[in-house]
């Protein structure tokens, strides 16, 4: 099986979890456009729902699918929210732990999830990992802090890199800023790294997602396992 095909298989199984009526928070990357993808089709069967987009990029996918978009005005609560991930691993004292933010939109993914009711991630079995860290963690920073939130990360240990296109010009996020993909290694403690870089002035955002999700789909293999926290 092809790690698409497992993406795939893990949207599909999300979508068992969507009902008619429900406000749905709309992930970012591969795994949530499949599952945008495949929304977009039951709606055009005639399925009742509205969405919130975590990135413009996944807004626009949805409104090319004509899957109607709200905003936290008219919904200011969520119902499910449905997206990927870069690292999931089960802890003892984090439920479902997270990286996110390798697709750039952690912030309006951590907004989105943390307003919705129930939030459910999708994955293909290479993002099951024991403990996080693999994973370069991405920092949201405001621009013209970046010098001051670089050196403090360094000196935390946290080895960032500024994120770049493929074509060597600067990532700049949905909301103006720019990322720190910190190669950090094991996170044995992620509340602990996770309070480390909040406290640090000109942070918007970190990638570390805890106790947020309450069930992770996890396609591979054998099926899509149903990992809980
Ligand atoms: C975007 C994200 C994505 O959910 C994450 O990068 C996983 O992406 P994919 O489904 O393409 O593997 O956090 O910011």
């Amino acid at each position: 099986m092809t790690q698409d095909e497992a993406k795939r298989m893990a949207a599909r199984r999300a979508l068992e979890f969507v009902e008619d009526g429900m406000v749905l928070g709309l992930g970012s990357g591969t795994t949530s456009a499949i599952f945008i993808r495949e929304l977009g089709e039951k709606v055009k069967q005639g399925l009742k729902v509205r969405g919130i987009a975590t990135s413009s990029a996944s807004q626009q996918l949805a409104e090319s699918l004509s899957i109607p978009i709200t905003n936290f005005n008219d919904c200011p609560q969520l119902d499910l929210a449905i997206d990927g991930a870069d690292e999931v691993a089960v802890t003892p004292n984090h439920g479902l732990a997270l990286i996110k933010g390798g697709g750039g939109a952690l912030l309006r993914e951590k907004i989105v999830e943390s307003a919705s009711r129930r939030f459910i991630v999708v994955a293909d079995s290479s993002k099951l990992v024991p403990v996080l860290g693999r994973f370069p963690l991405p920092v949201e920073v405001v621009q013209m802090a970046l010098p001051i939130v670089n050196r403090q990360l360094v000196a935390l240990g946290l080895n960032p890199k500024l994120r770049h296109h493929p074509d060597g010009s600067l990532y700049v996020t949905d909301e103006g800023n720019v990322l720190l993909d910190c190669a950090c290694g094991s996170i044995p403690d992620p509340a602990k790294t996770a309070a480390d870089i909040r406290a640090i002035v000109g942070v918007v955002e970190h990638g570390l997602f805890l106790n947020m999700a309450s069930l992770a789909l996890i396609a591979g293999e054998d099926g899509v396992r149903e990992v809980h926290p």
